[in-house]
């Protein structure tokens, strides 16, 4: 049985959801809603936790994600039934294709959204949504994965300086506040579609939208893995989700990485 902590309230979306749970745990402001999920074992596959505000968001490689309260959207997913034939990494895809196809949904920002390898969808060329995938582990297994998703909905440009100056927010593009429910109901929905295909089809069928709407694939990019940087042609996804790159006369991949367009971005054809 769950326990709930007092300051918690569950807000009924009312969608038709196969996997996640209409009924989502809200907080005005958690610690970080991925570290909640991997601490508190109690709650069911499919649970959805949304805080208004995180005083210690986690991002990529231990990075702080910053936002302020009640601008973002903030949420994670619990899955404790998991495909045995899904590895982690699927999971990063699997959002980034559902937060793509939601906020395509809301209309007049498709034509500017963009995936960017791993794990970033990007709405006119900068960050709008980041997604940390975690998994607590039972002996060697994974007995849960955490899919945690900050998409910047209503923060104003001023924001977005210093370190975060490669960020945006879908207010900067539409001009208009969004509401953040509404945001949420679309990305919950692609999310539950596509983990239904994943358990249903395999993550060939995630691997393969990804692709299609990724626009740097075929493009030369620099990839930083930390310790060099590399110059090369975005040929593929791997069958595990690295990046393809072709660099020097043949092909290197990688699993981790900071991916760039080089200046001169134009087409060069992929197979
Ligand atoms: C990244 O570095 O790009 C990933 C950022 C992921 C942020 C989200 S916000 C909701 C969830 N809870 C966290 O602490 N992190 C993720």
């Amino acid at each position: 049985m769950n326990i709930m902590p007092s300051n918690f309230e569950v807000l009924n979306l009312a969608l038709d959801l196969k996997i996640l749970h209409p009924q989502i745990l809200h907080t005005e402001q958690i610690s970080s809603t991925n570290t909640y999920f991997l601490q508190n074992h109690s709650y069911h596959n499919g649970t959805v936790l949304l805080a208004d505000y995180q005083t210690g968001g986690k991002g990529r490689h231990g990075r702080v994600w910053h936002s302020p309260p009640e601008q973002a959207l903030l949420f994670s997913v619990l899955l404790t039934e998991l495909c045995d034939r899904s590895f982690l990494h699927v999971y990063t895809f699997l959002a980034a294709v559902a937060v793509f196809e939601g906020l395509e949904m809301l209309g007049g920002s498709a034509s500017k959204l963009d995936l960017k390898w791993p794990n970033d969808v990007l709405l006119e060329g900068h960050k709008l949504c980041g997604i940390l995938v975690q998994n607590r582990l039972t002996g060697n297994e994974t007995s849960q994965i955490v899919i945690g998703i900050g998409i910047n909905v209503n923060q104003p440009a001023n924001f977005f300086n210093g370190e975060l100056s490669q960020g945006t927010s879908l207010n900067i593009t539409l001009g208009r506040n969004m509401d953040r429910i509404e945001v949420l109901k679309r990305v919950l929905v692609g999310l539950d579609r596509w983990l239904f295909i994943l358990g249903d089809s395999g993550e060939i069928a995630i691997f393969n939208r990804w692709r299609a709407l990724c626009s740097s694939i075929g493009k030369r990019v620099l990839v930083n893995d930390g310790r060099q940087i590399y110059t090369g042609i975005f040929k593929d996804l791997s069958n595990q989700g690295g990046l393809v790159l072709e660099t020097g006369g043949h092909c290197r991949v990688f699993y981790a990485a900071d991916v760039t367009l080089t200046k001169e971005t134009s087409d060069v054809g992929c197979n």
